[in-house]
């Protein structure tokens, strides 16, 4: 197993690129199976996420070929419509694959996903919405088995906003008879890409990045081709690492409208985040200042960039709460992060960080994606050495993080514990 060292203490200086969204690339991967031919989608992370996907696509009988980032995808033959639980188990964006195999072949067998580090995430709005649509689901040796001659457009209106939901119901309605409508619908960048690259397929969609979406079911579909739009989570990671090490980073393709939420809380904490024509510079303050926030759904502030603003408020002056109202169990870092001399107390839903000035260097283990990349943040900053070990989490969602931050001066590197 590998581990991931830094010495901490420098501050970061220079360019970075971000890459594809991992949230994106994944349900339009999946989207490729509404179309018989083969689509092109190009500037695909290098992750164990989308390697996932990858081999899922194949065993669902869809050719792959991938090359610098691109990907080719022939789809015209499905082989298979069943999703295994080894898969599914590794990644739960494996569901995704259910609207598109059911709207293009009437049939699919996804393994549910069961529990998660971060909280229970069932897919239960997933499956009310297809079963509106008219598909019949049963459950089966703990498989969700859908059915639909063809689905039928209907009104849905889902209890709370769902990303993954939105995602599955898009793809599901784009081939429906008549019209379907989506209200209380997730309004996240990847939300509008997929219906952008839907459309661009041929389907009829409207109103994507709102709460309502308006989807007049088509009868097929054509191949997509698309570039994946920069991942919002990985500038923000970037944009962090400049601001806690007190440094002074252009984090190229950091698109400002994906992230005023964390852009408005980075200023209030004093850290300086100025456009430029090809992406944010982000300059540190000596020390950030401590403010609250509250993850929420899109345009809230996410719930993917809470552990990584936790490591910042564990630096700051001052004392800050952070409160997560998107899933149930998302502070694994904490313990992680008081390893390292942070004080932090859980209450309830929330964090309470009285923020220290000097924390310091230890062992300390990732426990799901977003948790890694808040020690490597706080390991960027912190006195001495700190080992994050368990870092398959970290490759899930981040392209050579460590490569990207040595490039910016940092101290670390990758290697076997
Ligand atoms: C997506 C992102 C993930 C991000 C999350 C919230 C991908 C691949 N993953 O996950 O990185 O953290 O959005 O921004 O895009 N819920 C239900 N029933 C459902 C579906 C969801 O109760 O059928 C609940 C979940 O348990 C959670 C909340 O709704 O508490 C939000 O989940 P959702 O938006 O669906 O997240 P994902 O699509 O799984």
């Amino acid at each position: 197993m590998e581990k991931i060292v830094i010495k901490g203490g420098v501050a970061l200086n220079g360019e970075v690129q971000v890459g594809g969204a991992k949230n994106s690339a994944l349900p339009l991967l999946f989207a490729t199976l509404l179309a018989d031919g083969t689509s092109e989608l190009c500037n695909i992370p290098a992750l164990r996420d989308i390697t996932t996907a990858e081999k899922l696509l194949k065993i669902l009988g869809a050719e792959v070929k991938a090359a610098d980032h691109c990907y080719r995808i022939d789809a015209s033959r499905i082989e298979s419509v069943e999703a295994p639980y080894e898969l599914v188990k590794t990644m739960r964006a494996s569901v995704l694959v259910l609207g598109p195999l059911l709207a293009r072949c009437g049939h699919a067998r996804v393994s549910l996903p069961g529990g998660c580090a971060i909280g229970a995430r069932p897919i239960n709005l997933h499956l009310k919405g297809l079963e509106q649509l008219g598909a019949k689901i049963k459950l089966d040796h703990g498989y969700v088995e859908a059915t639909a001659d063809r689905l039928k457009g209907a009104k849905i209106s889902f209890d709370m906003p769902t990303v993954g939901g939105t995602e599955n119901l898009l793809m599901a309605a784009a081939l429906a008879k008549g019209e379907t409508v989506l209200e209380n619908a997730a309004r996240e960048p990847e939300i509008v890409q997929l219906a952008e690259a839907l459309n661009s397929m041929g389907a009829q969609i409207e109103g994507a990045g709102t709460a309502i979406i308006q989807i007049q079911g088509v009868d097929k579909l054509m191949p997509l081709q698309c570039r994946v739009i920069p991942d919002r989570i990985e500038a923000g990671t970037f944009m962090i690492a400049a601001a806690i090490t007190g440094g002074n980073v252009l984090v190229r393709e950091a698109l400002r409208e994906d992230l005023e939420a964390l852009i408005s809380k980075l200023k209030e904490a004093g850290v300086s985040v100025e456009e430029e024509a090809d992406g944010l510079r982000v300059q540190g303050p000596r020390r950030p200042l401590a403010v609250d926030i509250r993850t929420s759904v899109f345009p809230g502030f996410p719930t993917d960039m809470q552990a990584q603003f936790m490591a910042l408020m564990s630096f700051a002056e001052g004392t800050s709460r952070i409160s997560e109202t998107v899933f149930e169990n998302r502070f694994m870092h904490v313990c992680e992060l008081q390893r390292m001399g942070a004080d932090i107390q859980i209450d309830g839903h929330s964090a309470i960080i009285r923020g220290t000035a000097q924390m310091t260097g230890a062992p300390v283990m990732a426990t799901d994606l977003r948790a890694s990349a808040s020690l490597i943040l706080a390991g960027l900053a912190a006195h001495n050495t700190t080992e994050v070990s368990r870092i398959y989490h970290l490759d899930r969602g981040y392209e050579k993080i460590e490569q990207k931050l040595a490039a910016l001066g940092a101290r670390i590197w990758r290697e076997q514990e």
